[in-house]
């Protein structure tokens, strides 16, 4: 029903019409609103993905000695979709989500989908969904890739079998301060990633072991946490969710990719935007110590998109940014970013397809 349910009225779609219409597009946060469709594809460990296909949302089975289960073998992506005025959707750069999940499925050895059947099933699924994309300006929706390692395996190999899903949801601001600035605190103890390791792809543990960083700021009422290189212990990493980027003049300063920082495909893109618009970008080692004379600090990530800090506090004192937090490069390049994504100004870099 999925490609005609805009056309006629089948009984699926019309049973969940109520559940649409209980959404308010203004109040959209970051949670899981389940939607109509998710993808599936698998293949066996040395195969090739080959035919993948829709079917209704819902739970999936999965072997209690499933890989993914037992050893983390498992990657995700987050890309978004957007409702243009005219009605038509955009997605924003889908195939560096597609070679990103290959390079992090070469790390975890998994077999991962091409490019093109990565990006064909991105907009079939959203296509699929499409009576979720949230109006202009309301919001996005969410698409997760999954690559997991599905079948059972008990001492540790790869995986025999992989399954590769998508889903998606109807999103607004990823952190509940909206699009206020976020306060973030520096960690000292824990860390995120290590050189050799999987830091630089995005595997579901890195996540994982996030959680209890962040979970303790939360509780003191930061906003997230923003780690530190685990050798040096002196150099910014990233935040548990999103890249970081630091602005003194007309200068923007962002730790370099170097094996431990997930290569973010906002921060990429707004590496561009902010050459194209005049400012000087540093990918480097960037010392903790230049967040105390920083004009200005933002993150950037898919669920974020560019999110301004207010604060950040380190070895116990707080060094506020912005007038009020808001900075005006971040507010700068979030506007130029987001009017692309949403097909607002030419896209002269072909980033969006439609
Ligand atoms: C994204 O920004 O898409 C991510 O994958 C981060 C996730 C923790 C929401």
């Amino acid at each position: 029903c999925y490609l005609f349910c805009a056309l006629t009225k089948c009984v699926e779609c019309s049973s969940e019409a109520s559940e649409l219409a209980d959404i308010e597009w203004d109040n959209l946060g970051f949670g899981l609103l389940p939607t109509d469709y998710m993808y599936m594809m698998k293949c066996s460990q040395g195969g090739n993905f080959s035919k993948g296909e829709l079917q209704r949302f819902g739970n999936i089975e999965l072997n209690p000695s499933a890989g993914v289960l037992n050893y983390g073998q498992g990657l995700f992506e987050g890309l978004k979709a957007y409702r243009k005025e005219d009605g038509n959707i955009l997605l924003f750069r889908p195939e560096e989500n597609a070679l990103r999940m290959r390079q992090g499925a070469e790390r975890m050895c998994m077999p991962a989908p091409t490019v093109d059947q990565f990006v064909e099933a991105v907009k079939e699924t959203v296509l699929a969904n499409k009576r979720w994309v949230p109006p202009p300006g309301k919001g996005s929706l969410y698409i997760r890739p999954l690559l997991m390692g599905s079948g059972a395996v008990l001492g540790l190999a790869p995986a025999p079998e992989y399954t590769f899903l998508i889903y998606v949801s109807p999103v607004g601001n990823y952190f509940k301060e909206g699009v206020a600035p976020i306060n973030l605190i520096v960690e000292h103890e824990l860390h995120r990633a290590t050189p050799g390791g999987t830091g630089g792809v995005k595997t579901i543990g890195n996540y994982a072991a996030v959680l209890k960083a962040q979970s303790a700021a939360k509780a003191k009422g930061y906003s997230d946490v923003l780690y530190l290189d685990c050798v040096h212990k002196k150099y910014l990493e990233e935040v548990s969710s999103c890249n970081i980027f630091v602005v003194k003049g007309n200068v923007i300063s962002t730790p370099a990719i170097k094996g431990t920082i997930l290569p973010g495909i906002t921060r990429k893109s707004i590496i561009d935007v902010a050459r194209s618009q005049g400012f000087q970008v540093e990918e480097r080692f960037v010392p903790v110590d230049e967040l105390l004379d920083a004009d200005e600090v933002f993150c950037t990530g898919t669920a974020v998109v560019v999110s301004p800090v207010g604060s950040i506090t380190y070895k116990g004192k707080r060094v506020p940014y912005g007038v009020d937090g808001f900075g005006a490069v971040a507010q700068q390049l979030y506007s130029v970013l987001t009017r692309l994504q949403m097909g607002l100004i030419d896209d002269k870099m072909n980033w969006t397809v439609e």
